[in-house]
């Protein structure tokens, strides 16, 4: 099983204060017929996300193989690998949305602010996920942004709406 000290040193979000709170919760579930979800949940719940070097360590704790973890964690759209940023942006791919450009925001996301669908900035400032419909098909393009909607978005304002953002 990996040292703490040296999980820390692989990944600096594995301290050993969130690892033993890892801990517990393998230590609560070890053995129990069904408990690999709900482990990784509350895992989810402490770290933020689910990396690799986590995953294994959860599968020495419980004894299931890391692949049968991995296949668990990417299957389920709820788990993610990577950290969330502090603000969540929801780009619509919906019709309405699509046909009136929201490929070009999202290019211009990846282009101006390295970042992609499914990823979050190395600042952590900002996670990108994409939807099929906002429920604001009137606006589109439509972005949200954590609770707030932006509608009719051009992709040369995007920097002025996310400037509000920090
Ligand atoms: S298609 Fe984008 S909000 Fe409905």
């Amino acid at each position: 099983m990996h040292q703490l000290k040296n999980l820390e040193e692989v990944n600096p979000d594995l301290t050993p204060e969130v690892m033993s709170q890892v801990d517990e919760i393998i230590e609560q579930s070890r053995g129990k017929p069904g408990c690999l979800i709900p482990v990784l949940e509350e895992c989810q719940r402490v770290v933020g996300y689910l990396p690799l070097e986590l995953q294994e360590y959860i599968g020495e704790g419980l004894n299931i193989p890391g692949s049968t973890i991995f296949g668990v964690v990417t299957f389920y759209s709820f788990f993610s690998m990577v950290p969330k940023g502090r603000h969540l942006i929801k780009v619509c791919l919906g019709t309405a949305c699509y046909v009136r450009g929201s490929k070009n925001i999202l290019k211009r996301l990846t282009d101006d602010f390295d970042l992609a669908p499914g990823q979050t900035t190395p600042d952590r400032r900002f996670s990108l996920e994409t939807v099929r419909c906002l429920g604001a098909c009137g606006l589109a393009p439509a972005v949200v942004v954590d609770a707030d909607t932006h509608g009719g978005v051009r992709p040369n304002k995007l920097g002025d709406i996310l400037a509000k953002y920090e």
